[in-house]
């Protein structure tokens, strides 16, 4: 498994595209997004019928979205199987991508989410499609960033203090993404814009957490609430067989049912051990974090923002395995937004 490659942690890889792979995804890209003309591999072809389409098509565009899955098969093979270790064999809970192809210039960080020219930021923007369309289907939810395909995850200053993508001061908690719905993400992909702090993303894969027999079965009842957005239903912590264990944990707003003291032990062991496997990863610009939100929590330790420009920039796109189950949530067509 991840030839080549090497393992931050149990369940946690990070594969460094070699020269001639950065420049097949770095054609691959231009061709994308470049003028013409296009490399000499898709001259002439119904592909590049396809990339004419889609050049200079916003991220959500039905077409681009579709494209995507077509052109992985251009990807490394290497890089392809990494990233199905995460879909298919799940011997990858997280895998960062190293070495990418130049992804232009960013300018500084924006002041606030969806400042960013989508010139600025397309090139990144279509590198991490690529890379999440080996994973699922990109969706978004209404109330995220005025349901933007892509986020960013950014320091506001009017939002130092909130626990969440735009805050910066107080530590987001280890979480996985909408813990508290019914549908949520599969996996999720971060590309790293700017970085200069080395503010890191920390990532817990569920599958290194050492647990007591007796704790794992109660995490696996319907003791537990997920405080957010007025939830009170009791659900499970832990689901999947033994070998294919899922989790549905937000640190900040999980609790064991009133008066469920024995829950709550379970729930602190969890937390526990999550903490002590966890690993920090620092993304460089260009680099692209991708987790599963089912098998992995995360989240980040507190920093000084200055607002300058400088401030640590993340745009992360999440993805689901199956469009259907979101039909009814996402309008007519093949719209992306969760409603
Ligand atoms: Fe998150």
């Amino acid at each position: 498994m991840i030839a080549a490659g090497e393992f931050l942690a149990e369940g946690v890889g990070r594969l460094q595209l070699s020269h001639p792979e950065r420049e097949l995804c770095a054609r691959l890209l231009e061709d994308l997004i470049g003028e013409e003309p296009r490399s000499a591999a898709v001259a002439g072809t119904a592909e590049e019928e396809l990339l004419s389409a889609v050049r200079g098509a916003a991220l959500d565009d039905r077409l681009l979205l579709r494209a995507a899955h077509h052109l992985t098969a251009r990807l490394p093979r290497r890089l392809v199987a990494a990233l199905w270790d995460i879909r298919y064999t799940e011997a990858l809970a997280a895998l960062v991508v190293s070495g990418a192809p130049n992804l232009g210039k960013f300018g500084p960080t924006p002041p606030r989410w969806g400042a960013s020219s989508h010139e600025s930021i397309a090139k990144a923007d279509r590198w991490l499609l690529l890379l999440c369309a080996e994973l699922g289907d990109p969706v978004t939810w209404g109330y995220l960033q005025e349901g933007a395909l892509v986020n960013d995850l950014l320091p506001m200053a009017d939002r130092v203090e909130e626990d969440g993508e735009n805050g910066s001061r107080l530590p987001m908690t280890l979480h996985v993404d909408e813990a508290f719905a019914d549908e949520r993400g599969d996996a999720f992909g971060l590309v790293c814009l700017r970085n200069d702090d080395r503010v890191p993303t920390r990532i817990a894969p569920l599958a290194a957490a050492d647990l007591d027999r007796e704790d794992a079965e109660v995490l696996r009842e319907c003791r537990f609430v997920v405080e957010a957005h007025g939830d009170q239903r009791l659900r499970p912590i832990l689901a999947g067989g033994p070998e294919a264990a899922v989790v549905r944990l937000d640190a900040s707003a999980s609790r064991a049912a009133p008066g469920d003291t024995r829950a709550a032990r379970a729930l602190e062991a969890l937390l526990g051990e999550l903490e002590r496997v966890a690993v920090d990863v620092a993304l460089k610009p260009g680099e692209v974090l991708l987790v599963d939100n089912h098998r992995c929590v995360h989240g980040r330790p507190g920093f000084r923002a200055s607002f300058d420009g400088s401030d640590r920039w993340l745009r992360r796109l999440t993805v689901v395995r199956d469009l259907r189950p979101t039909s009814d949530r996402r309008g007519a067509g093949d719209l992306r937004v969760l409603r």
